[in-house]
């Protein structure tokens, strides 16, 4: 069987299975296979697939159809312009959690006309290093493209899922950022409240967050892939979705130093409910829409 043909019955077979973006998955499916880019795939259509490859291949292009992510067949996403390793056990990665990484590389930004409580300003000033947590870190994407962005930065990231902490730590070591980021099977931000093991780590200039927020009553809406494959403490937030929201933004307050920032991934339609719950102590709130016009993320300096 040559490239042309395997990719021909791999994109049927997913077609026929009602996969979403089919052709793109049987693509990436092949190039995975063949250890091979998309360009060289289209180059080379009659070049000859040897049965150990098709095998593997159409091995995988079955669990596809099954429900398996892409993602967790190949082992990887991008996000932030960069690979991260995935696998069952760990959410992939999302475009639109990108929205938070942007949200919070313009609130360390130095303001044109800088103010006294200018966080960043202030820490160039002083030259002190910028101090910065992740929770439900996952991937650690946000950790690590954060990380990547800010050099002076140190960071935490906590989460729950020992899966999930295994591959955060991998996507780490392999950005050569293990020295930088200090991982905590944790909940929320209870490692830093005083009497925490790390609680000489706060008070931070960032906290970044998606945290879990699907409500139950919409999980059974949810696509397959999600619902059946990405772990459910990920996905689920009690019956209004919106159960992580509350501890974490008074445990934020408590954390967070004067002028620091919070930064909240939400899902459709929270943004004005997430916000009622920064109370008095927060100011600048503001709601930043993703790609497809969502209000996506919700983020507020600590006053
Ligand atoms: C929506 S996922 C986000 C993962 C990753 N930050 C991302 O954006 O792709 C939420 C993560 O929070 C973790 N989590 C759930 N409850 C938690 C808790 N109480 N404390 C810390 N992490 C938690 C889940 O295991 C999951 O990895």
């Amino acid at each position: 069987m040559n490239v042309r043909t395997a990719l021909q019955h791999a994109v049927a077979q997913l077609e026929t299975a009602r996969v979403p973006s089919h052709g793109l998955a049987a693509e990436l499916l092949l190039q995975h296979a063949l250890e091979r880019d998309r360009a060289w795939i289209y180059g080379h259509p009659e070049e000859e697939v040897t049965e150990s490859a098709a095998e593997y291949f159409f091995r995988m292009v079955e669990k596809r159809a099954g429900g398996t992510p892409t993602q967790y067949l190949t082992g990887k996403q991008e996000f932030w312009g960069i690979e991260f390793s995935v696998g069952p056990g760990v959410l992939i990665p999302r475009p639109e959690t990108e929205h938070v990484v942007e949200v919070a590389l313009e609130r360390l930004k130095p303001k044109r006309q800088p103010q006294k409580s200018d966080l960043s300003l202030r820490r160039e000033r002083v030259g002190r290093t910028l101090r910065i947590v992740d929770v439900g870190t996952g991937s650690a994407c946000l950790a690590v493209a954060l990380a990547r962005e800010v050099p002076q930065a140190r960071l935490w990231a906590t989460e729950i899922s020992r899966a999930a902490l295994a591959i955060a730590w991998h996507n780490a070591v392999r950005y050569d950022l293990e020295d930088r980021i200090d991982f905590f099977e944790a909940s929320l931000l209870t490692p830093f409240l005083i009497g925490g093991e790390a609680e000489n780590a706060a008070p931070f200039d960032l906290i970044v967050s998606n945290p879990p927020y699907v409500a139950l009553s919409e999980f059974e809406d949810l696509p397959r892939e999600l619902r059946e494959h990405e772990p459910r403490e990920a996905l689920l937030a009690g019956e209004t979705g919106l159960e992580f929201y509350r501890p974490l933004i008074r445990q934020a307050e408590k954390v967070l130093a004067p002028a620091g920032a919070l930064v909240l991934e939400v899902g459709s339609g929270q943004a004005p409910e997430v916000r009622a719950l920064l109370g008095l102590g927060w100011c600048d709130i503001s709601v930043t829409n993703d790609l497809a016009g969502v209000q996506r993320v919700v983020s507020a300096v600590r006053e």
